[in-house]
């Protein structure tokens, strides 16, 4: 049976480069998209495999539990089992240099930020998670940041993102706690500064190649899950690296 994937976020970005990578292995994708599902539809080309085409792409906005729900509903009935959750999608509403003076709390974008980047994952973990209790790879990624780090940060501004950030690494942790017992691997990646929407065109790295790095990340682990490997003796604890598996500082 082909490796199954559910990536949020998946319509732009990093979410589709990690699409497509995960295509041209022969995998089986589930794409959550926001807003437009347009590029994803382009990929076409790649995604077909000896039993049809093995891309789906899902309305999913991980804000939103009924969509969430929705989305639930439209995977499981093409499969029995996802092997990884990769909780992308993700949202920067600052400007990266408004000071602490005039950090404003009346335009939502503290709440909204909150929402997508901490509190979607975890609303999408737990939908899920049936679906990721019945297959071989338990492996859930959350794309977090550097912004995140607390023991590494020098920023002086940009509250909600790396607030947002923060509270996504330890949601990764206490998922961590509960559900390694039962099998599964929790991984908060860093990917890099990328010329995405969100970098900017300044950025240090194409999108792709932090995709090709976690791509590498989330194979390895998964071959080594499949084969009984304990792949939690990493530096570190483990749970939270760059794009090329430079563990970083909670
Ligand atoms: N770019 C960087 O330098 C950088 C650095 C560190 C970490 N990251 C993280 O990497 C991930 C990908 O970022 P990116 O650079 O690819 O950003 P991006 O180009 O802005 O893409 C973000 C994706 O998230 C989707 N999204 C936004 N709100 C959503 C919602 N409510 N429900 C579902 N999907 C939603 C967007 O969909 P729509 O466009 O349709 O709204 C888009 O597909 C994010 O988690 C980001 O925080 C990025």
């Amino acid at each position: 049976m082909a490796h199954t994937i559910l990536i949020t976020g998946a319509g732009n970005g990093l979410g589709l480069d990690l699409t497509k990578k995960f295509l041209e292995l022969g995998w089986q994708v589930f794409a959550g998209y926001h807003r437009s599902a347009e590029r994803l539809k382009a990929l076409t080309p790649v995604a077909s495999g000896a039993a049809g085409s093995n891309l789906m792409v899902v309305p999913l906005d991980v804000t939103k539990t009924e969509s969430i729900r929705r989305a639930f509903e439209t995977v499981s009935s093409a499969t029995p089992a996802l092997d990884i959750l990769l909780n992308n999608a993700g949202v920067h509403l600052e400007d990266k240099h408004t000071p602490f003076a005039e950090l404003d709390f009346t335009d939502g974008h503290l709440e909204k930020s909150m929402a997508v980047n901490a509190f979607g994952p975890l609303r999408v973990v737990q939908q899920f998670l049936p679906l990721l209790e019945a297959g071989e790879g338990r492996q859930i990624i959350n794309i977090s940041s550097e912004a995140g780090s607390i023991g590494d940060c020098w920023r002086k501004q940009e509250f909600a993102y790396c607030m947002s950030k923060a509270a996504l690494n330890m949601q990764t942790k206490i998922l961590h706690n509960c559900l390694q017992p039962h099998g599964f691997r929790l991984l908060a990646i860093h990917p890099g500064w990328m010329r995405t929407d969100m970098g900017g065109a300044d950025a240090d790295i194409e999108a792709e190649e932090a995709a090709e790095g976690i791509v590498k990340l989330i194979t390895a682990r998964d071959r080594g899950a499949r084969q009984g490997q304990n792949l939690d003796d990493e530096p570190g604890d483990g749970l939270y690296c760059d794009y090329q598996g430079k563990p970083l500082r909670w």
